[in-house]
Order: C-alpha cells, then structure tokens, then sequence
C-alpha cells in the first residue's frame, strides 16, 4: 500500500471501526475456513471437552502409555486443582524430534539462528538438532541430573538455549529459564527457589551492539548459591572467561565426549516440565509449573490453528526463550509440529531500524509474531525502513504480549502486512500455556484492537464486582470458568498462591486483566486490574520495584506506578519519599535507578523518579495507588473522590511538584 492510500485507510478504519474480513484466498487456503467452521469446532470442543481434547491428544501427541482419565478438575474447592491425561506417559523431546525423523522432516530445518552479527548464522535440521539434545542430555546426565531434578538455563538466544531446554525434557529434568536481561540477585533467587543444582549459562552475550558479561552476573548469583554443583558455561564469544576449578565446565568440551544417543525418559503426563518465573502482586515472583502431556497438547494444537501452520512456512517468533511465549512458540509448538523455526538474537534497532526486514527478506519468513512495542517503535521509526526489504513472502502476522491499540494494529496491517496478511492479535500468559483468545486466521472477520473469540476448549468470561457477566461493551474482570491442558499445575513451592492468586472467586480462574465483550461476543482486553506493570510486553510487579527501592538507605516509602509510554506501553513511575537530612540530587536518582537494575535487571528501571513531599494515604494508612495512578498520566481534572485522604493537600502538592517536572 502506498503511504498516501494507507493514511487514508488508517483514517477511514478509525473513524469507521469497521471490522476487516481475512481475504478469500486467505481463507481457502487456510486450516480453519470460515467463522461457520471455527463455531463448529469451538461448540463441539465446549459441549464435549473430554472427547473433544482425547480425539486431538490422539491425533496430534504421541504417547507411550493411554490415560486414565482425561480431564480432571476442581475449581470449586480449598484445593483447587487440574489434571489432564492422568497416567498417560510420553516424552516432550521425542514429540519434538523423534518422530519427525522417519520421514522426510528428518532433513527439514527445524530452528534457523541468526546471531546479533548478521555473519553468524547456523542451521539445525531435525536430525542434527535430535543428535545434540542427546549428547546434552547425556552430559546432564553424567553431570548427576536426574528426572525431577531443576536446571537454571541462564542463556541469551542461542541455539543451546532452545537445546537445553529439550535435553531437560529428554531426561525428564524440569528446567527453569531465567530471562538473561535479568540480575544476579534476581538469578540468585530463582535458583535458590526452584533448588537447581545445576546451572546452565554462556561466557558473554550480545545486546545492541553491546557484549553483556553473562558469566560475571552468573558467578554473582553462584557466590550466593553453595548449593549449586555445576555449571555449564557456553562460549559464546572467544574470550578470556574465568572458571571455577570443580563447578564450571565448557558446554563445548563436555559435548564432544558424549553420545548422540539417549533414551527418551517416561514421563507423566502431569509430571512438570518446566518452572518459569513471573511477577504478580507480591515483591518475588511466582515460579509457575507447567506439566507435561496437557502443554504440550496445548502448544502443539494452538501453534497449529492460529498460525495456520504450513510444511513450508518458515515462522519467526521475535520473543526471548527467557519468556513463555519463547517456550511454547519458539520451541515447543513449532518443533512439536515439525516446523521451521527461526531463533534470533538481536533487536528489532540494532544496528539500524530495518533490522527485522532484514532478516525476513534473507530467510523469507512466512510468519511473523511479535508484540506491540516493537510495532511502535517501528511506527515511530518511520516506513523508510521497510521499503528497501523485499517482505512478500509474509503471509501471516502475529500479536502478543500487550492490548494493541487499533491506530497501531492498523499501521502494523496497513504498512507490514500490505493490507494481505491478517494479524492474530493473541491474549494468553504465563499461567495459561498457551493462547486463550485470539483472531483465528483465515476464519474470523478481524476488529483492530481487539483479541476477538476464544481458542477451543476455551471459555472466558467477564464478570463485575456482583459476581456476574458484566452486560456487552461494558467492562469488568477477565475470568476462565473451565480447565484447559495448556493451564499451569500450580506454583513452585508455594501451593497456598495457587489458591489465593488465582482461585479467590471460587469456580473461576482469575487472569487479572480487565476486559469487556462487545456485542459481537468480541473480547477486547483492557489490561491488568491488578498491581502488576506491563512495559514493553514485560510483566513487572510494582511492589518488586518498591522492594528494591526502599532497600536503599535514604529510602523512607516508595510507590511504583504504571503511567501510558508512546513505546513501551507502559513506563514505571515511582515516588519516592526520603529520610530526613538526605540531599536529593541527581546522584541519589542515579543511585536508586541502578540499585532496581541490579535488584531486578534493566527492564525494570524507573523512567520517572518523583521524589515526594508525602504520599496520599487513607486514614488506615493505606496508599491510595489510585490517585497516583491519575497524576502520573497527568490526568487530574477528575481524580474522584479524595475526601477518605488523611491529608488531601498532599495530592495538590504531587500535582504542582508534576507540573514543575514536566
Ligand atoms: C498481557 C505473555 C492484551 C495481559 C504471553 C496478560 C495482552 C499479560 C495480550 C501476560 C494481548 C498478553 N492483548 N494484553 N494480545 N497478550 N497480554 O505472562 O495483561 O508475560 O495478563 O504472558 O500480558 O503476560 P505474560
């Protein structure tokens, strides 16, 4: 489209909120051809769920033991819990190598890795890829892990990521991947929590041009753990890397002597497979378990249906590994499937903003998923960077990680997709495995900003503070009323959270977010409803922040806020109130800025440090996040009833210290 003819129809689609039909031929071709198809399945999937999820189990898993029962839950109760495919035993590794090595998948590219520098490229087939999650897992194996056991994976996007991840699974190991954006204090805690004895890291990595010092943070975090026996370092970059003599050991080294040859193990269908932190409401993070059979049915039959996966695609998910959507749409979806999958290291701006053109024009890739934040920052970047790349070969785009407003999904379909390719704009999270609401490609007519109906087995509702479904276009609390096998078993070490996150509605699953439904039964999701911050598509918690930030000595209260960022989304405002006798400068600002990095990682740096007179508390003494909320986005002409306040002048004075800042 022709930047003329696409601000028009950018204006048109917003004045008009018409909704877009995916093109005919689109919907020929696609697995799902029709909203009449899509109800069909989704109705059957809901009036029968177990011979709904037996009959895709069948067809798309493949077990080494039946179950015993498929479906089993209890949302009701004390102890809620959920178990699919009860005594089934199966292999996630398998599903993701073995059996595709029969045909002639066993020669198809099965991950594609484009390093930062754009000279260092590697192609994994199926079979290559097999032989090197054996002789991982044999070198986890004779390092002493056995099934049950955690492995911390402290990567960047290096194919030893995705291969650790699936030797764990290989030798029924749980891993546990931590974000390699994140800590040493915060990698300290999760391999203190999840009880990992083995560790799996790389010497250096590469970030905009920049070499992070991955090991350095690693042994930070393994001063603090004793209990950690090994650790895998990989080398990434050739350069001088100090080893502890009796726990490191190079990945490379270790690999050469093992055999590309190991045993896939049983696994239970809900044994775990895997434990990944998230933030919530409380200053640490959740370990959220996922199982085994039920996930990988999950991941498997969503990447399927919502990416309309093709033998031929090539399907790029922009996402870190070091986040769900890397685990279910990097590597477990696609590979179970037995597709191509393009693992990347580097920004979507570095070096140069054309820097995902690029590599879809090099790779031809077929499907792209990524999230709001890098749609804006393009946006903002400016269409330049796209007219010099050849990106037909897209046929398909994706959405994650935070609401996409309609002015940018139309920039995203208008300038990326060429007005051709319909988006899967898809809500889910961590505790749910995989996609939950979504635009089903192909079938169902799309609405710019909106998730649209749910995936099958689904069912979402949104309910008010009564209790009830809140009435069409009206908003309320986003809940899912029934299991599905993609949803987590519970929490790592804390079974209490499961119930009092989670559970505190009985009958219902609470996402957090807040949502309404419009009266084409079209989901359109709002946001958290909850103390948690979403910047740049990150989950951050506030009251993490405000643990990190009242550490600091001269630190008497803290308050974090999430405030509207054109980039990231949301941008994290923080208020600060200090001892008396500390001089507030730059150098304190700087100083509280890097102590959150170092707590937390760089995701979670304040863009906005306010250092308050006071802060608004109710008469008990609670602080009204509310207002500061308000004042934070500079929206105060209507900051609702502030007559509970303690002091109400104390709003008057964060306004006017606001205006002085701005
Ligand atoms: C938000 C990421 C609107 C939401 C897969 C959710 C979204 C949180 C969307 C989970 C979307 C994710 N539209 N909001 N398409 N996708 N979210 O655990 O607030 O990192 O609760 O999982 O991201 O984030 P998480």
């Amino acid at each position: 489209m022709k930047k003329n003819t696409r601000t028009a129809f950018i204006r048109h689609m917003l004045e008009n909120e018409r909704s877009i039909e995916p093109s005919p031929e689109f919907s020929y071709k696609a697995l799902i051809k029709s909203r009449q198809d899509y109800d069909g399945m989704y109705q059957r999937s809901i009036d029968d769920p177990e011979t709904f999820w037996a009959q895709m189990a069948e067809e798309h898993i493949d077990w080494f033991k039946p179950w015993d029962a498929v479906e089993e839950y209890d949302f009701e109760s004390e102890n809620p819990y959920v178990r699919y495919f009860r005594g089934a035993e199966l292999n996630v590794s398998y599903n993701c190598l073995d059996r595709h090595l029969d045909g002639p998948r066993r020669n198809k590219a099965a991950l594609i890795w484009q390093g930062e520098p754009n000279e260092e490229v590697d192609v994994y087939t199926y079979q290559r890829l097999h032989r090197e999650v054996c002789k991982a897992a044999n070198m986890l194996k004779r390092l002493g892990v056995k099934k049950g056991d955690r492995v911390v994976l402290y990567l960047p996007m290096v194919p030893q990521l995705a291969i650790s991840m699936l030797a764990c699974a290989r030798i029924g190991a749980i891993h546990c991947v931590v974000f390699s954006g994140l800590s040493a204090e915060a990698l300290k805690d999760r391999i203190e929590d999840s009880g990992a004895k083995v560790v799996i890291t790389s010497n250096y990595g590469y970030r905009s041009g920049k070499i992070l010092h991955l090991k350095d943070i690693c042994d930070k975090a393994l001063d603090m753990c004793p209990q950690v026996k090994a650790c895998i370092v990989v080398r990434r970059i050739e350069k001088r890397t100090d080893m502890k003599v009796d726990r490191d050991v190079w990945w490379d080294d270790q690999m050469a002597a093992e055999s590309p040859h190991c045993d896939p193990e049983n696994v239970e269908a809900n044994e775990p497979l895997f434990i990944l932190y998230t933030s919530g409401s409380t200053a640490k993070p959740k370990g959220i378990l996922h199982g085994t059979g039920g996930y990988l049915l999950y991941a498997t039959l969503t990447m399927k249906y919502v990416f309309d996966l093709k033998e031929t695609d090539i399907y790029w998910c922009t996402a870190d590994a070091g986040w769900i959507t890397g685990h279910s749409y990097l590597v477990y979806g696609p590979l179970s499937n037995g597709a191509t999958s393009l693992m990347f290291e580097g920004v979507p701006n570095y070096p140069k903003p054309d820097r995902y053109w690029d590599v879809v024009e090099k790779f031809g890739v077929n499907i792209l998923y990524t999230a709001p934040t890098a749609v804006r920052s393009m946006m903002k970047d400016g269409e330049q960077w796209i007219n010099d790349h050849d990106i037909s070969t897209l046929r398909l785009l994706g959405s994650v990680g935070e609401p996409i407003t309609s002015k940018a999904w139309l920039w995203y379909y208008s300038a990326i997709g060429q007005g051709r390719c319909p988006i899967a704009d898809t809500w889910w999270q961590t505790e749910t495995g995989g996609v939950m609401i979504t635009t089903i490609p192909g079938a169902v007519d799309m609405k710019p900003g909106s998730a649209a109906l749910p995936f099958f087995g689904i069912s979402p509702r949104v309910i008010g503070s009564d209790g009830n479904d809140t009435k069409p276009n009206e908003g309320g609390s986003l809940v899912i009323s029934r299991p599905w096998p993609g949803m987590m078993l519970g929490v790592y070490n804390n079974p209490e959270a499961f119930k009092n996150v989670y559970f505190p509605m009985p009958g219902f699953y609470l996402t957090g977010d807040g949502a309404f439904r419009d009266e084409d039964g079209y989901f359109w999701i709002t946001g958290r409803i909850d103390d948690v911050m979403n910047v740049s598509g990150h989950r951050i918690g506030t009251a993490e922040v405000e643990s990190a930030l009242v550490s600091v000595l001269q630190v008497a209260e803290a308050a974090v806020v999430g405030y509207p960022h054109p980039v990231k989304g949301e941008g994290i405002y923080a208020y600060v109130t200090v001892k008396e006798g500390t001089v507030i400068n730059d150098d304190l600002r700087a100083e509280l800025c890097n102590h959150v990095r170092s707590n937390i990682g760089p995701i979670a740096t304040p863009d906005v440090i306010h250092f308050a007179s006071a802060l608004p508390k109710t008469r008990s003494g609670k602080i009204m996040r509310r207002i500061l909320r308000k004042i934070a986005a500079q929206d105060t002409e209507n900051l609702c009833d502030i007559s509970t306040l303690s002091e109400p002048s104390v709003v008057n004075d964060l306004i006017q210290e606001t205006k002085r800042m701005s």
